[in-house]
């Protein structure tokens, strides 16, 4: 599995982490910036990894802003894209049994490295449970199949 990660400004530090870490799991990880800490928009990095996603591109995305919100809001645009906000392990877990998300955001200014690390390795770890949350997510995929014939539609 290959994984997508960026990150706004907010983010760069707790980017470099994981990507260190993931080249230590040995995972495939295409970074697709920020680099430095001049201040860009968020939707702008968000859209990178959220696009390798929902294209089938990258198996898994990683997105780093100040508090994890505004890289959600754009990744959750995204068809195919389930991105979870997680603030501790226990919600990383769960995001991956019940709602198989493909996408982890992350807020480096409201987590410690060694906790957002934490998530990051559970979140990689756990996988999807299946059974009646199949049938959950299924819903989800016809939510967007619905809303994009009714675009069409127009
Ligand atoms: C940047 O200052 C900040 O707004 C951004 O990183 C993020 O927290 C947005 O949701």
């Amino acid at each position: 599995m290959n994984i997508a990660i960026a990150s706004d400004h907010a983010g760069v530090d707790l980017k470099e982490k994981i990507i260190k870490l993931l080249d230590g799991m040995s995972i495939k990880v295409d970074d697709l910036g920020t680099d430095n800490k001049d201040p860009v928009d968020y939707p702008d990095y968000g859209i990178r990894v959220a696009e390798a996603v929902s294209d089938g591109k990258a198996g898994r995305g990683i997105l780093i802003c100040g508090t994890g919100i505004g890289m959600s809001i754009v990744a959750n645009k995204f068809p195919g894209v389930r991105a979870a906000l997680c603030y501790d392990t226990f919600t990383a877990k769960i995001s991956r049994l019940h709602n198989d998300s493909n996408v982890l955001v992350l807020g480096e200014r409201v987590l410690d490295y060694k906790l957002a690390l934490d998530i990051v390795k559970i979140w990689l770890k756990t996988d999807f449970e299946g059974g009646r949350h199949t049938r959950r997510v299924e819903k989800i995929n016809e939510i967007e199949e619905r809303l994009m014939k009714q675009r069409e539609a127009k």
